[in-house]
C-alpha cells in the first residue's frame, strides 16, 4: 500500500486527526490549509506543520529505486516527514532532529518515538538544536554519514546556511540535501551561498508546494533520482507560459468589467 494512508492510520490509531493537501483557493487562498496539520479534539495541536501530501508523493517517487542508509532531519515537529520516510524507506536509519522550543513540538518528539517504537520502524526524533548539537548528533546516530538530509528547521536564509554548514561535513559522495520552503519563505540567497560552498547543483522544484530545493552532485545521482527531480521541476519556458496566460486572463478580466461599468 502506498505510505501516504498507512502513515494518516498511524496517527488516527492514537485518536489525531489529520489534515494535508487541501486547496487553497477553497479555503480563501489561505497557503498553509495546503500542508499537513495535526488535530485532536477538533483543535490544531501544532502550529509547526508538516510537508504536504504532494510532497509525500515527490519522497516517495525519489525513493522508488534509492535506498539511502542513513536520513537525517533538521525539524521534527510531531514526525509527520521522519514517519513517512522511515515507511518509505525501511532499510534506512532516520533520525531527526528539533529544538522543542515550544510545547508542541516538545509532545510532537514524544509522539513520533511512540509511533515508532510500537511500530517498529528505523526512526528516532531527539532534542537538538541546528548546527550546535548536529555533529554529535549525527556522528552518535548515524556513524558520522549522511545519504539524505532533509532541513526543514528555522526558515531564515541564515539558518538555512547554518544548517547546510552543519550537514556537509557529513555528506557521503551522491548525497542528496533537500531544503523545504525556499520559495515560500524566499530562502534563494541562502541556496546560491550553499550551491557556491558545495560546487554541487541547486534544483528548485517547483512541483512541490513550498518549493523545495534539491542540492545534488550531478557525477554521482543515485538512481532514478534524477527523472524524479525534472518530474518536480517544470521548465522555465512552462513556467513563463502560465505566468503570460495567467497575465492575459487577468487583463481580459479587467476588460470585461471595464466594459460592464461603462
Ligand atoms: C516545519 S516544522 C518541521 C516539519 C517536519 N519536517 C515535518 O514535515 O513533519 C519546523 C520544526 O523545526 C524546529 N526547529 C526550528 N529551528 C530549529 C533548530 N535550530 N534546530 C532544530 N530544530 C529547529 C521547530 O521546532 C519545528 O518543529
Amino acid at each position: 500500500m502506498p505510505v501516504f494512508p498507512r502513515l494518516v492510520a498511524l496517527y488516527e490509531r492514537r485518536g489525531y486527526e489529520i489534515t494535508t493537501g487541501l486547496f487553497p483557493p477553497h479555503f480563501g487562498n489561505w497557503r498553509d490549509v495546503a500542508f499537513t496539520w495535526l488535530l485532536r479534539d477538533g483543535q490544531a495541536s501544532t502550529r509547526n506543520l508538516g510537508i504536504a501530501q504532494q510532497e509525500l508523493y515527490f519522497l516517495e517517487c525519489l525513493l522508488a529505486g534509492w535506498r539511502p542508509p542513513n536520513i537525517f532531519i533538521i525539524g521534527n515537529s510531531f514526525g509527520w516527514s521522519t514517519l513517512a520516510l522511515a515507511l518509505m524507506s525501511p532499510r534506512s536509519r532516520v533520525i531527526a532532529i528539533d529544538a522543542c522550543f515550544t510545547a508542541d513540538t516538545n509532545a510532537g518528539m514524544v509522539l513520533t518515538n511512540l509511533i515508532a517504537q510500537e511500530e517498529r520502524l528505523n526512526a528516532r526524533a531527539l532534542r537538538g538544536v541546528s548546527p550546535r548539537d548536529v555533529p554529535q548528533m549525527v556522528s552518535e546516530q548515524l556513524g558520522g554519514a549522511i545519504d539524505l538530509a532533509l532541513i526543514d528547521g528555522n526558515h531564515t536564509n541564515a539558518s538555512a546556511i547554518e544548517d547546510f554548514q552543519a550537514v556537509k561535513p557529513f555528506l557521503r559522495p551522491g548525497a542528496i540535501v533537500l531544503f523545504h520552503d525556499v520559495q515560500t519563505f524566499n530562502l534563494f540567497d541562502a541556496m546560491k551561498e550553499v550551491v557556491r560552498m558545495s560546487g554541487w547543483s541547486g534544483q528548485l522544484l517547483l512541483g512541490t508546494p513550498s518549493g523545495m530545493v534539491a542540492l545534488f552532485d550531478r557525477k554521482a545521482l543515485p538512481p532514478g533520482v534524477q527523472e524524479t527531480l525534472k518530474a518536480y521541476a517544470p521548465t522555465s519556458g512552462a513556467i513563463k507560459a502560465l505566468q503570460a496566460d495567467l497575465a492575459r486572463r487577468k487583463e481580459e478580466a479587467a476588460a470585461r468589467k471595464a466594459k460592464a461599468g461603462a
